[in-house]
């Protein structure tokens, strides 16, 4: 039996739970393709499966590999797949970057056409793995959050992959990116990225520096990644019939909100999540995201921010990173041949 090299999750813990194992080699039903895998980036979701909270959706695999975004070359097409090639304008050999709901981090996935995005003209590898989970996720909050031209967006977690995305994303549609962070670093690095104004938690007055730059309007969308207690605060910095889109809870899933504050404002709260999506939703998502995303990054509007790449062997170390919140931006693993 053909067999490839993956990280198997065998017990759930720390970082030294993440094992490298010889499983099957996955071959492509179907409309399926089978891509060998470059470099795979790494997202704060992943760590949450590794300690056993944060389950693939669906039914479990019989080798539970973590893993949502990958680059690679697609090595095989099931004989289905090939119609789906031709209209993406892709074939067997070409570069491609790709969402999963788990298992990217192995030599080889299988997944369907659609969900792959060809890999933008002048990027690497590891570039490309930085870019589906972040990008998609940024930018479906923004349009779910209604973002259009001049509207202002507060994103804390700015140094976050998710974060450091939506301020360039926010940036390239001509609005007003205003990041928070704990860390100095990396309200520098937020500068250096596009944000407006990124402001230290806790030490800048984040409130008069919203008003200062929004005419006293408050955002009109706060990407929310952090939540908790801060949620409350969030929803204080945003414009009458604002819109608050909470994409993650690091600080906390549980929050007491007031109403009378969200109804004041005449706002909207509103929740998503990619990784459980309807797949026919993710493909369509992914494939608008081609046409209307994709480009900005062969023309360098767009330039995904990679912190560290980390070789194969430590994927342990890859996770400690995210865990003591060193990164701005993405950690990506280079996957070895
Ligand atoms: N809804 C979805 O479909 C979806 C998709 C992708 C990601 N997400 C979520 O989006 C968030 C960001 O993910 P990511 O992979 O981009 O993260 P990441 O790269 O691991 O960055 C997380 C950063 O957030 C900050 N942070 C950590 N704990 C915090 C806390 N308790 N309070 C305030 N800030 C904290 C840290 O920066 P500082 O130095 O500033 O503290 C940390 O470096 C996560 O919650 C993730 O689960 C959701």
């Amino acid at each position: 039996m053909a067999t490839m090299e993956a990280y198997v999750l065998e017990s759930y813990g720390g970082p030294e739970v993440l094992q490298r194992k010889a499983i099957p080699l996955p071959e492509p039903q179907g409309d399926e393709v089978r891509v060998q895998v470059k470099a795979v980036g790494i997202n704060r979701a992943d760590l949450l499966q590794r300690r056993g909270r944060y389950p693939q959706p669906g039914e479990k695999p019989p080798f539970e590999v973590p893993g949502l975004e990958f680059a690679g070359i697609v090595e095989k097409a099931a004989p289905g797949a090939h119609v789906h090639l031709k209209e993406l304008g892709l074939q067997v050999g070409s570069p491609v970057m790709g969402l999963l709901s788990g298992g990217a981090y192995a030599q080889f996935v299988v997944t369907h056409p659609r969900l792959l995005l060809p890999l933008p003209e002048g990027l690497s590898f590891t570039q490309g793995a930085a870019i589906p989970e972040a990008y998609l996720t940024a930018w479906d909050g923004l349009l779910q959050g209604g973002f259009s031209l001049g509207k202002a967006v507060l994103i804390p977690a700015g140094g976050s992959g998710v974060g450091v995305a939506a301020t360039q994303l926010v940036k390239a549609g001509g609005g007003t990116a205003i990041t928070l962070s704990r860390t100095p670093r990396k309200v520098e690095l937020s500068r250096d990225v596009g944000a407006d104004r990124a402001l230290l938690v806790g030490t800048d007055d984040v409130a008069r520096e919203v008003r200062e730059a929004t005419g006293g309007r408050g955002v009109d969308l706060v990407l929310e990644l952090v939540a908790g207690p801060h949620l409350v605060e969030h929803l204080q910095l945003l414009s009458p019939k604002g819109t608050v889109v909470v994409i993650g809870t690091l600080g906390g899933g549980e929050v007491s909100l007031p109403l009378g504050l969200l109804m004041a404002k005449r706002a909207r709260l509103v929740g998503t999540l990619m990784r459980s999506r309807p797949l026919e939703e993710k493909m369509d998502l992914v494939q608008r995201f081609s046409r209307e995303i994709l480009p900005l990054f062969a023309s360098g509007t767009l330039v995904p921010r990679v912190h560290e790449v980390v070789p194969w062997e430590e994927g342990p170390r890859a996770h400690q990173i995210l865990e003591e919140n060193q990164n701005f931006g993405k950690v990506v693993l280079e996957v070895a041949s």
